[in-house]
């Protein structure tokens, strides 16, 4: 996962805030090791600078926006638990795939 923290897309208090929701709630969740790692990195522009916090997760290519620090939690259970992508904050969808070059 790629959080954008700002600065165009959201200010930089709501990117860190939600920067430091998502790395609580994947520890909370048992997501930070072992066999269902969720590996996170924070960025600072996903050019698409409207709307942010942006967040995008591969290999699903799913592109999130306004992924506030209220709405992290969320995410973490649907997305990465339980597999369903939020429909309601993605934007985009531009899966990995193994026959790309
Ligand atoms: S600053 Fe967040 S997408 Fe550009």
């Amino acid at each position: 996962m790629l959080l954008c923290t700002g600065p165009s897309c959201c200010t930089p208090e709501a990117g860190q805030a939600a920067w430091e929701a998502l790395k609580q709630q994947i520890k909370e969740r048992g997501l930070a090791a072992g066999d269902n790692a969720c590996f996170r990195t924070k960025v600072g522009c996903l050019r698409v600078c409207c709307q942010g916090p942006m967040l995008v997760v591969y290999p699903e290519g799913a592109w999130y926006r306004g992924m506030t620090a209220e709405r992290i939690p969320e995410f973490v259970q649907q997305h990465l638990v339980e597999g369903q992508p939020v429909a309601e904050q993605v934007f985009a969808c531009n899966p990995l795939t193994a026959d790309r070059p």
